[in-house]
């Protein structure tokens, strides 16, 4: 079996759904990137009023983000303060892709991101994974949906937490995040040459789990 396996794709497209299962059935530690972008995003915003390139790198410069897996998911700390539910807020998410274009945030994340990975078997996922954090995965895979498909996803999950989303709105948020995310200049959202794609618009999530495993094995 392969013990170090990446996953990337746009927002929405079942990443960390997905690479919870697979980590769970390979005995794997989950590695959430996003969620650590999204600590630094929080930060920004608990420290000032305007999320300006400024403020960024100061909440970033001595940041401590530590991520755990447990059986509930993945819970976050930032400097100590349990932040698991507030880095999925509406506001976190509308700055969270500018905060992750800036290199010094890039670079503290990835080298957190690669110590995490030394230690054992992960499953990891995010947007510069299998192009860049970990480029000798055993396992690169890059999961796609249509706009549509991932909106209404998001739709769902977030209804389902409380909060009165739009999915119009959302559709636009999440077009706009892969807008920013893929034309970035350092380690933009880009499938691995050696990934394999992956289209979930029409797939369960246990038909996607199944074809990972399979590339594992
Ligand atoms: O997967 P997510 O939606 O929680 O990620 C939040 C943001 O973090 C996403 O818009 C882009 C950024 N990100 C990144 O630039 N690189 C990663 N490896 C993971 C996330």
């Amino acid at each position: 079996m392969k013990r170090v396996i990446a996953i990337d794709g746009p927002a929405g497209a079942g990443k960390s759904t997905v690479a919870k299962i697979v980590a769970e059935r390979l005995g794997c530690t989950y590695i959430d990137t996003g969620a650590m972008y999204r600590g630094v995003a929080w930060k920004t915003l608990r420290q000032s009023q305007e999320a300006t390139d400024e403020a960024i790198l100061r909440a970033v410069h001595d940041i401590d983000v530590r991520l755990s897996c447990t059986e509930s998911g993945t819970h976050v700390t930032v400097d100590g303060t349990d932040v698991t539910a507030e880095i999925r807020t509406p506001e976190v998410t509308h700055i969270v892709s500018r905060v992750a274009a800036l290199g010094a945030v890039r670079e503290k994340m990835v080298e957190l991101q690669r110590t995490m990975a030394a230690e054992g078997a992960v499953v990891m996922d995010g947007r510069d994974i299998g192009t860049n954090v970990l480029q000798n995965a055993d396992v690169k895979v890059f999961l796609t949906a249509s706009v549509e498909e991932r909106a209404r996803r998001r739709y769902d999950e977030m209804r389902a937490k409380g909060y009165a989303v739009d999915l119009e709105e959302l559709k636009q948020e999440i077009a706009s995040r892969d807008k920013q995310d893929s034309e970035r200049e350092i380690s933009p959202l880009r499938q691995a040459d050696d990934a394999v794609l992956l289209d979930t618009t029409t797939l369960s999530i246990e038909e996607v789990a199944a074809r990972i495993m399979e590339l594992c094995e």
